[in-house]
């Protein structure tokens, strides 16, 4: 398989101010798989956002290079649809016109828009919730919208950041499904950053563990559970195992990152 997505001993350095400079990620290098699901997994600060920022373009790196199908990447990347996790949908606009809003920027016509706007509101099961706005949906609901916008202008890669973090649990186990249903049938390429272990380990084909400050990876770990998947998956003893083996990984690098941290941390 061709990576689609690639870090090459990239770096990135940020100014912060009287602090000086911060060591966000250090000469990381991952190549991301066509199709591939890939979960990234550290303690907070660990510069995952700052690899999925790197990633959609949104900030260069120091030194090092990302690419989209060998291209480098330098500025914002269209063909990436980014998920964050607060629902950045337009308060204004309905859920069709939330949903039809990446299509009409890109020039589809209004018949192709409605129907492929509604294909994707169909996928994330938000039928008959068309004409509502935002503000009269609930949190899984706006994220579900949030799904279907970036979806509908099929991007070549899905990036999301800790996308269903604000959610109760029921609601993201719902999600989870949801995603694992659609990335099925669409075979995305999708990063996806978590600090849960079981989504890690329900959604990923691998999981990056990164370690803190500066980041850099600390294992990449292919993902056996077989698929199709479900969370109900969960309570085997299988699945308990796997959890088990991959905690002590984080856990070991955690304990490493409180002896090292400095009392600012
Ligand atoms: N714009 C910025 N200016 C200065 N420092 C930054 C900036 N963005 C991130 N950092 C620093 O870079 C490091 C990595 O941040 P990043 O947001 O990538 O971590 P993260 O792994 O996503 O953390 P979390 O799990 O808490 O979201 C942190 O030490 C953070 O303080
Ligand atoms: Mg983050």
């Amino acid at each position: 398989m061709p990576a689609i997505l690639t870090a090459r001993n990239v770096t990135k350095t940020y100014d912060a101010g009287r602090s000086g400079q911060v060591v966000a990620v250090q000469d990381l290098s991952l190549d991301i798989e066509e199709g591939e699901f890939v979960c990234l997994l550290g303690a907070s600060g660990c510069g995952k956002s700052t690899m999925l920022s790197l990633f959609a373009g949104f900030i260069q790196p120091t030194t090092g290079e990302v690419a989209l199908r060998g291209t480098p990447i330098t500025g914002i990347e269209p063909r990436c649809g980014v998920v964050f996790q607060s629902y950045a949908l337009f308060p204004w606009r309905t859920v069709r016109g939330n949903v039809e809003f990446g299509l009409k920027m890109q020039g589809v016509g209004r018949a192709a828009r409605r129907e492929r706007g509604q294909a994707f509101i169909d996928l994330v099961k938000l039928t008959g919730f068309e004409e509502r706005y935002p503000t009269e949906l609930s949190g899984g609901m706006q994220q579900r919208v949030t799904l279907a916008r970036i979806l509908a202008a099929n991007p070549a890669v899905l990036l999301m950041d800790e996308p269903f973090a604000a959610l109760d649990a029921m609601t993201r186990q719902v999600m989870q499904e949801e995603l694992l249903r659609i990335h099925a049938t669409s075979h995305k390429t999708t990063v996806f950053i978590t600090h849960s272990l079981d989504e890690a380990l329900i959604l990923s084909d691998r999981i990056v563990v990164m370690s803190p400050r500066p980041g850099r990876i600390k294992a990449v770990i292919p993902n056996p559970l077989p698929r199709p998947r479900h969370v109900a998956m969960q309570i085997t003893p299988e699945y308990m195992a796997l959890k088990s083996s991959l905690w002590q990984l984080v856990e070991a690098e955690m304990a490493h990152h409180d002896e090292t941290s400095s009392p600012q941390d």
